[in-house]
């Protein structure tokens, strides 16, 4: 899933380019420590297909992508990995992949979210798992990725009710209860930065809540200027006490590590002015802050606590206490860069949603039209550095990062290997300038459903064929860099050579 942020971007500009890429350019495998790991992604919905099989009930991501709002596609088949995973298990396999993350459907495991835990859904998991372990290949789990189930939702509004917390813990302990003797890496909530501001202020992916004049659709329920934040604070504290609860009941003979995931753009000022200059800070305050502050201090930063007021939730000394430090390691899911211009003016309005609290002007230079990102590996070095200063260098793994392009264009993905070479050097950088990062993963492993796009795009190692019945998987070039890659060969800076190509794989039927 990618940059939801986008859709908050109000002016798209073309920026100038700031600096020379320095980035590393020749490297290898080798060059990083051997318990650095190196994976790919995809979530539950957007790879398992088998939507409606097996006893799964619907997730608001399927009523989402049933009204249309996917560009008219649905995840009822996607990949259809949960019939497949056997053969995509055995591709990771063969490209060398170190570790696997995948996301687990909520309403597959326990239908409707609560309630009995469904045996078939148990069933497909540790089937994905075993195979996975089978193969060498770590497995990193997400627990949630924008499906929370659909009952849950109609019952109590889903993450705007406190009720939803124990929903969580519930769901949770049964993942680690059932999964954690081979499950080491746990993440709890994907992005709640981006899910929060789009679900609930703009209202553009699922819940879909946002009321007038901020949101982006016809708001019929929700309230742009407190859900996101009540939304989060929900979201903090079901993760929190889902960290309690495995140090208590389960760490200690799992071994595993858990932690969370935030979208992360990387800012710069728009221009050297000090309003600029602090716009800049306050924005990585609303983007970063809203969720790592309290994980690593225990409360949100004061400068949101002043512009949000009385609208961002207050934590109790208890609450507090178990949020602070209830993390092993920060997920990072980065794609994008973005400058900041100060927008101070949005502080008089009376009635304020998130964006207007922020007061910031957000400026990407990439719209959704474009296909490809722009490849500017500084901005996750600047990432990683800002994690290092600011939060104390955490232990971080990159759960996301990687090239889009247009679904149909070609097995020669020559633009995803330039991102891919270029980032990973990037990443070489920090880890030689202090950054405690201790894996990577590509988005996506396959050509998967995209949470707005359908099947438009693509992050896809493996391009996927739609028009086949059997939905035959292709590698990219991508997948050859990325394999050589793992296999030890070095990652020249003489663009591709030999080695990356594959005459007898690299064309469409
Ligand atoms: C915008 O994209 C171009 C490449 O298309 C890049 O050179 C430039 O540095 C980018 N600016 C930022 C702020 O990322
Ligand atoms: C908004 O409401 C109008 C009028 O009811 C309707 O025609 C339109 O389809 C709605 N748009 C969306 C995105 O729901
Ligand atoms: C949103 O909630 C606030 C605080 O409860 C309230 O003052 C405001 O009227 C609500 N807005 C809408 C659109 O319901
Ligand atoms: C290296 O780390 C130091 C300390 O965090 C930081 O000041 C510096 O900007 C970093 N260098 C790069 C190239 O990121
Ligand atoms: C991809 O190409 C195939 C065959 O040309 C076509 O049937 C399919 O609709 C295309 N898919 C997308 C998402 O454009």
């Amino acid at each position: 899933m990618w940059n939801l942020s986008l859709l908050q971007i109000l002016v798209i500009t073309l920026l100038a380019a700031i600096g020379v890429c320095n980035g590393t350019n020749k490297y290898s495998r080798d060059d990083f420590p051997p318990t650095f790991v190196f994976g790919s992604g995809t979530s539950a919905y957007q790879v398992e297909g088998a939507a409606n099989e097996d006893g799964r009930t619907p997730s608001i991501w399927d009523t989402f992508a049933h009204a249309g709002y996917a560009r008219g596609a649905t995840g009822d088949v996607a990949c259809d990995q949960y019939h497949k995973y056997k053969e995509d298990v055995q591709l990771m396999a063969d490209i060398g992949l170190e570790a696997y993350r995948f996301s687990i459907s909520w309403s597959r495991l326990i239908p409707n979210g609560r309630g009995p835990v469904n045996p078939e859904g148990l069933r497909y998991y540790n089937n994905l798992i075993n195979e996975l372990v089978d193969h060498g290949i770590q497995p990193h789990v997400a627990l949630f990725n924008y499906d929370l189930p659909q009952a849950l939702e109609d019952e109590y509004g889903g993450w705007i009710s406190r009720k939803v917390v124990k929903d969580f813990i519930v769901y949770a302990d049964v993942c680690f209860r059932e999964f954690g003797d081979r499950v080491q890496y746990w993440s709890t909530v994907n992005e709640p930065n981006v899910l929060a501001q789009g679900g609930y202020d703009t209202g553009i992916v699922p819940p879909q809540r946002c009321s007038p004049p901020f949101g982006r659709l016809n708001c019929t329920r929700g309230n742009s200027t407190t859900e996101p934040y009540i939304a989060v604070h929900h979201i903090l504290l079901a993760h929190a006490s889902t960290v309690r609860l495995y140090r208590k009941k389960y760490q200690e003979k799992q071994h595993g590590f858990i932690g969370l995931c935030i979208y992360a753009l990387w800012y710069k000022p728009f221009t050297d002015s000090k309003e600029d200059i602090i716009a800049t800070r306050r924005a990585y305050d609303f983007l970063y802050g809203w969720v790592l502050d309290p994980l690593v201090f225990g409360d949100y930063p004061q400068i949101m606590k002043e512009n949000a007021g009385s609208r961002i939730p207050a934590f109790t000394k208890a609450e507090s206490k178990i949020v602070k430090g209830s993390f092993d390691f920060i997920g990072i899911i980065h794609y994008l860069t973005a400058s900041i211009k100060d927008n101070s003016r949005s502080l008089a309005e009376e009635h304020r949603d998130y964006t207007a609290d922020a007061a910031v002007t957000i400026a990407g230079n990439f719209s959704l039209t474009d296909f490809e990102i722009p490849i500017t590996p500084w901005a996750l070095e600047g990432v990683l550095d800002y994690l290092k200063q600011v939060y104390g260098n955490p232990p971080v793994y990159i759960y996301e990062n990687g090239q889009r392009n247009q679904r149909n264009s070609s097995l020669e993905d020559t633009p995803r290997v330039e991102y891919m070479k270029a980032y990973i050097g990037g990443l070489l950088n920090a880890l030689r300038n202090g950054s405690n990062t201790r894996g990577y993963f590509t988005w996506s492993f396959l050509d998967v459903f995209e949470l707005l796009d359908g099947y438009e795009s693509g992050y896809g190692l493996y391009y996927v064929d739609l028009d086949d019945p059997n939905l035959k998987r292709y590698p990219k070039l991508s997948s050859h860099w990325y394999s050589n890659f793992l296999k030890g060969k070095s990652a020249g800076s003489e663009g591709l050579n030999e080695f990356d190509r594959n005459p007898e794989t690299v064309s469409f039927d």
